[in-house]
C-alpha cells in the first residue's frame, strides 16, 4: 500500500471550541490507482488532502506513506518526505508569472534535487512539449493546470494529491485533465487522490470515497469493467490485494 490514513481525526480551532473537519477517517490508496473524493462544500475534502500531504498533523490517527509512518517525524523530516514522495496539485495552479512552463518545472527540480532534463519529458507527458517557452499568461486555464500537474510529477512522487483541478475549466477540458491524470497514475504507478465535485469524473476512479461533515460515509471500489480504461489493460484485481 502506498498511502494509508487510519482513524484520522482533525480539528481546527473555532472560537472557544473546536470544529471537527475529519472524524475518524480511514482510507487506503494502492500504488497505480486513483481514488476520487467527493462530498459537499466544507465536508473536509481539502483537509483530507492536507493531512495526506503531511501539511497538517491530525489530532489523532496515522498517515503512512510508502511504508513510512509520519507520526513522530519532525518538520525537517516531513519536508524531506514531501520533497521525495509527494506531488500536490492545488485548485489554483499557483504558477510563477515570470517563468516559462519549462522554468516552473526547473525550479521544482532545483528544490527536489532532480535533474533538469526531466522538464521536457514531463511537459511532453502532459502534451505541452510545444509550450515549454510560454509564460502563464500565454497559456489557457487547462494548459496552466497541465503545467501544475507536470510540476507535481518532477520529484517522481509515489503519492499524487490533486484538489479540484478542473473546477475552472469547461467540461471538455476537464475531461482531458482527468484522462491525463488517469494515464499518469497508471504509467507512473502513483497512488493518486483526486478531489472532485464533477460526478462524470468518477468513471475514471478505481475507488470512490464520499465525505460528509468530516465522516467517510461511503467508500466503494469500482469494478474494472465500469472504469474508463487508458493505455494498457489493468489487472482486474480488487483494491486491497
Ligand atoms: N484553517 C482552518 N481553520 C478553521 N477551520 C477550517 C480551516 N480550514 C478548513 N476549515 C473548516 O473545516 C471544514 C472542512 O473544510 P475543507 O476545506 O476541508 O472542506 P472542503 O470539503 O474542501 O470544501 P470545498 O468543497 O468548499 O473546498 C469546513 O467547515 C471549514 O470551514
Ligand atoms: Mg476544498
Amino acid at each position: 500500500m502506498t498511502l494509508e490514513l487510519t482513524d484520522v481525526t482533525l480539528t481546527y480551532p473555532d472560537g472557544d471550541t473546536r470544529l471537527t473537519a475529519l472524524d475518524n477517517v480511514t482510507v487506503t490508496v494502492p500504488k497505480g490507482s486513483l481514488t476520487a473524493v467527493v462530498g459537499p462544500s466544507g465536508s473536509g475534502k481539502s483537509s483530507l488532502l492536507a493531512v495526506a500531504a503531511t501539511l497538517i498533523t491530525p489530532d489523532s490517527g496515522t498517515v503512512t506513506i510508502d511504508g513510512t509512518a509520519t507520526a513522530g517525524l519532525g518538520r525537517a523530516e516531513l519536508a524531506e518526505l514531501r520533497r521525495r514522495r509527494i506531488g500536490i496539485v492545488f485548485q489554483q495552479p499557483n504558477l510563477l508569472p515570470s517563468l516559462t512552463a519549462a522554468e516552473q518545472l526547473q525550479v521544482m527540480s532545483h528544490i527536489t534535487g532532480r535533474p533538469r532534463t526531466d522538464a521536457r519529458e514531463l511537459l511532453a507527458a502532459v502534451d505541452l512539449a510545444d509550450h515549454a517557452h510560454r509564460r502563464p499568461h500565454q497559456l489557457s486555464g487547462g494548459q496552466r493546470q497541465r503545467v501544475a500537474i507536470a510540476r507535481a510529477l518532477v520529484n517522481a512522487p509515489t503519492v499524487l494529491l490533486v484538489d479540484e483541478p478542473t473546477s475552472a475549466l469547461d467540461h471538455a477540458r476537464g475531461t482531458a485533465i482527468l484522462d491525463l491524470l488517469t494515464r499518469l497514475t497508471h504509467e507512473r504507478g502513483t497512488a493518486t487522490v483526486l478531489v472532485t465535485h464533477d460526478h462524470t469524473h468518477l468513471a475514471h476512479a478505481d475507488q470512490i470515497v464520499e465525505v460528509h461533515d468530516g465522516r467517510l460515509t461511503s467508500a466503494c471500489v469500482q469494478p474494472p469493467d465500469r472504469q474508463v480504461q487508458h493505455g494498457r489493460e489493468r489487472d482486474p484485481q480488487p483494491i486491497g490485494e
